[in-house]
């Protein structure tokens, strides 16, 4: 068992959490708001969460994911995430985030402005490319023909292994995309982005109501999402 801290508690953040209860994880779940502001999720979570502070969530966990709007990292408190495994979910989009130069010339990748932020930790990019309903859909236990496969990106091989072992747990399989800055390969607008986890045969006029204008889940087995990574043009 290993406890999850959660820095944003929202799409992704929530179904990480729910996921990681299920598989008989700990979570700790924060936001911008305050901890009050999350009782729901920790009741309908149960004995295995609690809310805190984004410092709390960050001291709290093994394993802590930021999951927060990009612009939103450098409130991301640093000195709690010295020396832990930080997981990534966080994509660019200038719209939401603003224009952040080094983003929009290519210099760098939105996962390596969080490792500048926290130099002491170690970050691992995951979650990032699919969407939240289908990560909640598409979860397996190992061994399952319809297993997915995640892409992991980090500098640091024993935190990559961490959270491949994390997201094992969780279901999933791991594809290692390589260092972070490889990370660029399954960021918004590549092949691996999204569309792998896609059902190519549901006509979009049947996407269900409840669900938004979201597809079917399809399962992504490591070597079809390999083969989406391995597409990316540069
Ligand atoms: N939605 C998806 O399917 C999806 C898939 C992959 C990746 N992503 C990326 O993952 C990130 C999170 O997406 P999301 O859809 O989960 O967003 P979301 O539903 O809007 O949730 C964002 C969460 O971050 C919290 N937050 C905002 N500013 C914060 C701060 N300064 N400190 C702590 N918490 C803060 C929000 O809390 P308050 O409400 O209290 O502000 C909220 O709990 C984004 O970068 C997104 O692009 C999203």
């Amino acid at each position: 068992m290993t406890t999850i801290g959660l820095i944003g508690s929202g799409n992704i953040g929530g179904t990480v959490a729910r996921l990681a209860v299920a598989a008989g994880h700990q979570v700790v779940l924060s936001n911008s708001r305050g901890p009050e502001t999350l009782a729901a999720l920790v009741s309908e979570l149960g004995p295995s969460a609690r809310a805190g502070t984004p410092e709390e969530a960050a001291a709290a966990g093994d394993i802590v994911v930021v999951t927060i709007p990009l612009k939103a990292y450098p409130s991301v408190p640093v000195e709690p995430l010295v020396g832990k495994v930080v997981i990534d979910t966080n994509n660019y989009y200038s719209q939401r985030d603003g224009n952040i130069a080094e983003l929009d010339d290519d210099s760098t990748t939105s996962s390596e402005l969080l490792q500048r932020h926290l130099p002491g930790s170690h970050v691992v990019k995951a979650f990032n490319n699919i969407n939240f309903v289908h990560l909640g859909e598409l979860a397996r236990p190992a061994g399952s023909p319809e297993r997915s496969a995640l892409a992991v990106a980090g500098d640091d091989a024993a935190a990559k292994q961490q959270v491949s072992t994390f997201l094992d747990s969780l279901g999933y399989d791991s594809v290692d995309a390589g260092p972070l800055a490889q990370g660029r390969r399954y960021q918004p607008g590549t092949p691996a982005y999204g569309t792998p986890y896609n059902d190519p045969q549901a006509p979009a006029q049947e996407t269900d109501p409840a669900r938004g204008v979201m597809p079917p889940a399809s399962p992504t087995p490591a070597v079809e999402l390999q083969r989406a990574l391995d597409a990316f043009g540069g």
